[in-house]
């Protein structure tokens, strides 16, 4: 007897999820679907459109890309942002190309020269009086603005004027990551790749661990799960099978855990432990995280209590702020992603290091990364694993004898959660509907079972 998969009430959206643990391949490569995506999710959603390192001094400037859309981010004076619509009022060149940074005057349009204040108003039109009246309504030639806020070192913006307010819509994301200090974190190195792979394919990708042990067999190290069934544990094995991940973390995906934390950690290779993995095993952590806080304090650093995070039970090693962007943070350091449709089978994967740094140092100009091609040698061993599968997997997607992908309810919810979301924006459905939905993705997507979105 074959058994029924579970259907739910469909929201009207082709290829939706029709059963919450099965993804239908069109959904990563079908042109209406993709069509839908930048009609009814992308101008609707909060973006993260650049680290403020990118724009650190007032009047810098950067243009933010997605889809065909182009938004000029400016910051402002009192260490927010700005942004507007890339578009002249005139005949619709782009005002700024790049990055750079703006004198007092503002912005010169590089066809007719029209010309705009940091704030977007129009400061002068070339020739005025050659144009009829109606057509230079002071009201009407202004930069079209776009909300933006600052937050958590990042500049966000949405083309939505109806949207909540940042923070509505990216909890507990946000909750989560002012306790563990985000703001106080800047990066260290910014690499771009271009998967030949749609963006929600990538993505998923890193929303699991269930792909860990075959993908990144280096990460299985021998001693590291403890005996369960009272076999002696020998404390120092373990701690020496703990500093080899520790290093893998570091050396593997360049950094995720910072070289000055493997440093510390290395310094409490002798540490003595109790024989019983129960006591040992938090006892360890808890001396790490301490040791780190104080290493980092002592130099200067905005570092959280890395104790009382796991105490507050905010020491998770993911968060995914819906639609494209994650942090995933390790003791003092963390790592960022970001990830951009191209087209419907290509994508712009972004990867930040966060580092703690003192808060009276330089500003540290953070240079626009040259994008590498997913095969490039020069990615570090688990990016390099992660990139292999991926374009195999957008190819064997079209094969006609498969049709859905099939979700495990356990291990990869957090893709069924995140899909059905996407469902959700692509029906139409309002802000008060897709509120309570949003901060069930706003997660750890890691380990998350498949919940109820509320439709
Ligand atoms: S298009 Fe900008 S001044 Fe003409
Ligand atoms: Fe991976």
């Amino acid at each position: 007897m074959t058994s029924e998969a579970p259907k739910r009430p469909t929201l009207s959206v082709p290829f939706a999820m029709e059963h919450p643990d099965r993804a239908r391949k069109e959904r990563y490569y079908d042109a209406e679907f993709y069509r839908l995506e930048t009609e009814q999710l992308w101008p609707r959603v909060w973006q993260m459109a650049c680290r403020l390192e990118q724009i650190p001094e007032p009047n810098d400037f950067i243009t933010y890309e997605f889809l065909d859309q182009s938004v000029i981010v400016l910051r402002t004076g009192d260490g927010g942002v700005r942004a507007f619509q890339n578009a002249c009022r005139h005949r619709g060149v782009q005002i700024v190309e790049g990055r750079g940074s703006l004198k007092s005057s503002g912005f010169t349009c590089p066809f007719h020269g029209w010309c705009y204040g940091v704030d977007g108003a129009n400061t002068a039109v070339t020739q005025s009086r050659s144009f009829a009246e109606h057509n230079l309504d002071p009201d009407d030639i202004n930069l079209a603005s776009v909300r933006s806020e600052a937050w958590g070192g990042c500049a966000w913006i949405n083309l939505d004027l109806e949207a909540p307010p940042l923070r509505q819509c990216i909890e507990p994301f946000a909750t989560v990551f002012d306790a563990w200090k985000l703001e106080s974190m800047r990066a260290e190195w910014w690499y771009a790749c271009r998967l030949p792979v749609n963006w929600k394919l990538a993505m998923e990708a890193f929303m699991e661990q269930y792909h860990v042990l075959e993908t990144h067999p280096q990460l299985r190290i021998p001693g590291r799960i403890p005996p369960r069934d009272g076999k002696p544990f020998d404390p120092q094995a373990w701690i020496d099978s703990e500093l080899q991940y520790l290093h893998a973390m570091s050396d593997g995906m360049a950094g995720m855990v910072h070289a000055s934390d493997v440093g510390t950690a290395e310094g409490l290779r002798t540490m003595e432990l109790p024989v019983d993995p129960v006591a040992a095993i938090p006892m360890w952590n808890r001396a790490l995280n301490d040791a780190v806080v104080e290493w980092h304090e002592s130099a200067g650093h905005d570092v959280p209590d890395l104790n009382a995070l796991e105490r507050d039970g905010l020491n998770e090693p993911m968060g995914h702020c819906f639609p494209h962007f994650f942090v995933l943070p390790m003791y003092s350091s963390a790592s960022s992603y970001r990830f951009r449709p191209l087209g419907p089978e290509e994508t712009l994967m972004e990867l930040w290091s966060l580092t703690r740094f003192a808060s009276d140092s330089e500003p540290v100009p953070l240079p626009t990364p040259e994008v590498w091609e997913c095969d490039d040698p020069r990615w570090p061993p688990i990016p390099a694993q992660d990139f292999s599968n991926l374009p195999r997997q957008q190819r064997g997607l079209h094969a006609k004898g498969f049709e859905y992908m099939r979700l495990s309810e356990r291990a990869e919810g957090g893709l069924s959660n995140f899909e059905r979301v996407v469902d959700g924006f692509l029906a139409g459905l309002p802000y008060e509907r897709l509120l309570p939905a949003l901060r069930s993705v706003n997660v750890n997507p890691l380990e998350m079972p498949i919940v109820d979105l509320g439709f």
